[in-house]
């Protein structure tokens, strides 16, 4: 597809890679709407990137419902959905579970993102046309020590992803998951203040540049799943 006017709705888009994607798909001439949680790192993403902000948590259905209105008001369609937000917490051993942490990020990292894809299904059925992009993790292929709430919940999207897949192919809806490997943003921090970049390590650009391209494929065609890995980790 060309990108060039289309209308993509990025969630967690003031921030990491959500923000980095958000300002390359406007580069490409995209109207691109953000959401977070965080006015103020909402609204400095916003004059960082170009896009529009809504400020939303992805979690709680209202903010789902008003975030699709105020885009389908605007512009009367929407044509690619980045279920981007998610954060991991609760990093524990089995036996030191805190229920809480699972509740909160399965709330955001899984139902949150199956709230926003079924809101944008309905209007991509109607459109036969669309697009969801599910940001996963390696997290979403491979479990690992004390991984057992964030992996899960990228476990889940990734199930989500191939049971969307199957859903709406026939309505000409192009879905794809997206596992990067570790990208120094401010994931696992609660300053919201990225890491500095590292040589060994991914930057948002490589995951937004891996995505960008994958939308501009033709639309006769889709990757349903890509994995973006560090050369040298070590
Ligand atoms: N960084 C990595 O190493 C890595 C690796 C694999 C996958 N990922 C995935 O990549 C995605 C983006 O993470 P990142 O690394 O860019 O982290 P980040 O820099 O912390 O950015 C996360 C963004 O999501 C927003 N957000 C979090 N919860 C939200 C909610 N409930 N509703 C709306 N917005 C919400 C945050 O803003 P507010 O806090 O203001 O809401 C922020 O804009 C996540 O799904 C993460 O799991 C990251």
């Amino acid at each position: 597809m060309n990108l060039s006017k289309q209308i993509t709705l990025v969630t967690g888009g003031s921030n990491g890679i959500g923000k980095q994607l958000a300002a390359q798909l406007v580069a490409k001439g995209a109207k691109v709407y953000i959401t977070g949680r965080d006015e103020a790192r909402l609204q400095s993403a916003v004059a960082e990137t170009g896009a529009k902000g809504i400020l939303a948590d992805v979690s709680r259905a209202e903010d789902v419902d008003r975030t699709i209105s105020e885009i389908l008001a605007d512009n009367g369609r929407l044509d690619i959905l980045v279920n981007n937000a998610g954060f991991g917490a609760g990093w524990a051993e089995l036996g030191d579970l805190n229920m809480d942490d699972m509740l909160k990020v399965y709330q955001t990292n899984v139902f949150g993102a199956a709230m926003m894809g079924q809101a944008a299904a309905n209007v991509f059925k109607n459109q036969k046309s669309g697009n969801i992009v599910n940001i996963g993790s390696t997290a979403s292929v491979k479990g690992y020590a004390k991984g057992s709430i964030y992996a899960s919940s990228k476990f889940a999207l990734r199930g989500l992803s191939q049971c969307w897949q199957a859903d709406l192919r026939p309505y000409n809806v192009r879905v794809m998951h997206v596992n990067p490997s570790e990208v120094t943003t401010a994931f696992g921090k609660t300053d919201g203040i990225s890491r500095p970049e590292a040589s060994n390590k991914l930057r948002p650009k490589e995951i937004a540049d891996v995505i960008v391209a994958h939308l501009e494929m033709d639309d006769r065609g889709f990757v349903p799943e890509v994995t973006i890995w560090a050369t040298n980790p070590f």
